[in-house]
């Protein structure tokens, strides 16, 4: 499974960090094995709904697109669901949705919330070869969540899935990083210098137990591909490091405003509009997210 950093943004990851939790050496046992990846994957779903919040104004966005249109009607699939952290806000409102996921561990998640309402279904399978059997009034990619088609031919094959998708009219709505290339250049290229941060300590919602993550991000120019390695640390009760489990690297292609402005216009989407935050503003260069309005025409 992919993962993906616990804040909106990349750099906000190490701004919000003190020094003093920043170390450049792993300071516990580290075992790789296919074992501890998937305890890790466990974790990775079970602790993130206490690390990702909603953005600011997003389900309102969300709302507002669906709210008094005809294609409401045709209901909505949401890509990369997660957790189901805007499926489940917008299915309270009553929207017929789907949420569609290549992560199981994820899904479970998202399942467990949404026994016994009859509007939202579930879909494991991954972005880039679907098949539903309907066609939607909207597709959304909330939460960066395109950023994980990481080649040209992954993208497209993406954007192709949802165009079968979308009835004619239908609205695709991608929300993805505004690069701050600053920081991307200032993240080491190789694994020798990687700088590994501490998050905060989480509570397991089921165990109580705590957790904390342990990640370190690089760079790689020539393919646009930022890496996080992430390790989930068990704190033990006097504070100390008591198991450690390592996550897949997670590889997020940094996509930038006229790379997808080719790529919906070569999938033969119609760009409505583009947004630098969900209170519409214009995409200005210090805007930390880019939200791409896309219309299927024909
Ligand atoms: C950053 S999370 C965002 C989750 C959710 N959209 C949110 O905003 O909270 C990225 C999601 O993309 C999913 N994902 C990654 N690659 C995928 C693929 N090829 N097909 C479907 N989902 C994928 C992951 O499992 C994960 O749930």
């Amino acid at each position: 499974m992919i993962v993906e950093p616990c804040t909106h943004d990349l750099e906000e990851l190490e701004a919000f960090l003190p020094d003093s939790m920043c170390s450049t050496s792993k300071d516990a046992a580290y075992v790789y094995n296919e074992e501890n990846r998937i305890t890790a994957k466990k974790l990775y779903a079970e602790l993130y709904d206490l690390r990702v919040s909603d953005w600011e104004g997003e389900i309102d966005f969300y709302r507002e697109l669906i709210a008094n249109s005809h294609l409401q009607t045709q209901g909505v699939l949401e890509i990369a669901c997660g957790t189901g952290r805007v499926t489940m806000q917008l299915a309270e409102d009553g929207i017929e949705i789907t949420g569609l996921d290549i992560s199981p561990e994820l899904l479970e998640i998202a399942r467990a919330k949404s026994v016994g309402i009859p509007n939202v279904s579930w879909v494991l399978d991954d972005m880039k070869a679907f098949e539903i059997g309907k066609r939607f009034g909207y597709i959304f990619m909330p939460g960066h969540s395109f950023q994980f088609m990481n080649t040209p031919d992954e993208q497209v094959q993406c954007l192709e899935q949802i165009k079968r998708h979308l009835v004619i009219d239908g609205l695709l709505v991608i929300h993805i990083d505004h690069q701050d290339v600053g920081w991307l250049a200032g993240l080491p290229n190789n694994q020798e210098e990687l700088v590994y941060q501490k998050g905060p300590i989480l509570t397991h919602p089921a165990t109580s137990q705590q957790y904390c993550q342990d990640y370190a991000w690089s760079f790689e120019p020539s393919t646009q591909t930022a890496t996080v390695r992430t390790n989930w640390e068990q704190i033990s009760e006097n504070g100390t490091t008591a198991q450690v489990w390592e996550m897949e690297p997670a590889q997020l292609h940094c996509v930038y405003p006229f790379e997808i402005e080719h790529l919906l216009k070569r999938a033969g989407f119609s760009i409505e509009a583009v947004y630098g935050d969900f209170s519409k503003n214009k995409l200005m260069d210090d805007a930390e997210d880019m939200i791409w309005l896309a219309r299927k025409t024909k």
